[in-house]
């Protein structure tokens, strides 16, 4: 059986509130190899770890992401929504409610003291859409990690579900490994070729329940295969059989538990 890396979706969103500092540490901790975290850009072009188009799932604003500017979104609360804001023994702080920045997150992961893979999707659209993966890989390159070699401790991916972004972050960062995110399979996609030079795949677990094939057809290929978002053992269990690359999941401690980390 292949061992796949686990990646934290969003952080330990399951048991803290997503995309927020705290959700990434508890991750960390708890021994993810990696990161996942979801990219927009607000009013005023700043990069900004939000997964809704909308602000009113995940805090207390509402409307669009992309109309607020970074103090707007600074202002709100990120975290009291979810029922695990405030759970357990973890006091609860400034890094469970606001708003997390890329830039934040980047130091986060640096700081951490050991290797992290940082999944980093971006989202679109928006007026700003095209906007994000150039100043996306602008920053990369501000801290160092738009050429991640393979001793490095902190190695950035770039995902996006558009195949118009992977080629963007292509053409702007070469050195870049990117992912194609796959909900259907597109009819344009043959089979085991990802274009652009893209090597990593990454369907979501229904696209691969429902193509027992893809797995196995997109390794034979020479591509990698990182699966969305398995939170279930009986998905688990599923992608483990299929011999998968990297797990993108809310629950980073019970799968890492389950592969006996
Ligand atoms: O990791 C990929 C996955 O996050 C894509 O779906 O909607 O959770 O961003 P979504
Ligand atoms: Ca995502």
């Amino acid at each position: 059986m292949t061992i796949p890396l686990v990646f934290a979706h969003r952080g330990a969103s399951y048991d803290l509130p997503e995309h927020t500092l705290a959700a990434y540490l508890r991750a960390l901790d708890e021994g993810a190899d990696g990161l996942e975290c979801d990219v927009r850009l607000t009013r005023d072009g700043h990069l900004v770890c939000v997964h809704d188009r909308r602000l009113d799932r995940t805090s207390n604003g509402h409307g669009l992401v992309s109309a607020r500017t970074l103090a707007e979104l600074e202002a709100l609360d990120f975290g009291s929504w979810h029922p695990g804001g405030v759970a357990g023994d973890e006091p609860l702080d400034e890094s469970h409610t606001r708003l997390l920045t890329l830039e934040r997150l980047l130091d986060a992961v640096l700081a951490a003291g050991r290797p992290v893979r940082l999944l980093i999707e971006t989202k679109h659209p928006s007026r700003y859409g095209r906007d994000v993966e150039r100043r996306l890989v602008t920053m990369l390159r501000r801290y160092g990690l738009a050429e991640p070699g393979p001793d490095d401790p902190v190695r950035v991916t770039v995902m996006s579900f558009s195949p118009l972004a992977v080629r963007r972050i292509r053409d702007l960062a070469p050195a870049l490994p990117t992912v194609l995110l796959l909900e259907v399979l597109p009819r344009w996609l043959r089979l085991g070729r990802l274009p652009f030079g893209t090597r990593i795949a990454g369907p979501g677990i229904g696209l691969v329940r429902a193509r027992p094939q893809l797995v196995p057809a997109l390794r034979a290929a020479g591509n990698q295969v990182y699966v969305w978002t398995v939170n279930e053992p009986a998905d688990l269990e599923l992608v483990l059989a299929a011999g998968i690359d990297g797990v993108i999941t809310d629950r980073p401690a019970r799968t890492l538990a389950r592969l006996g980390r």
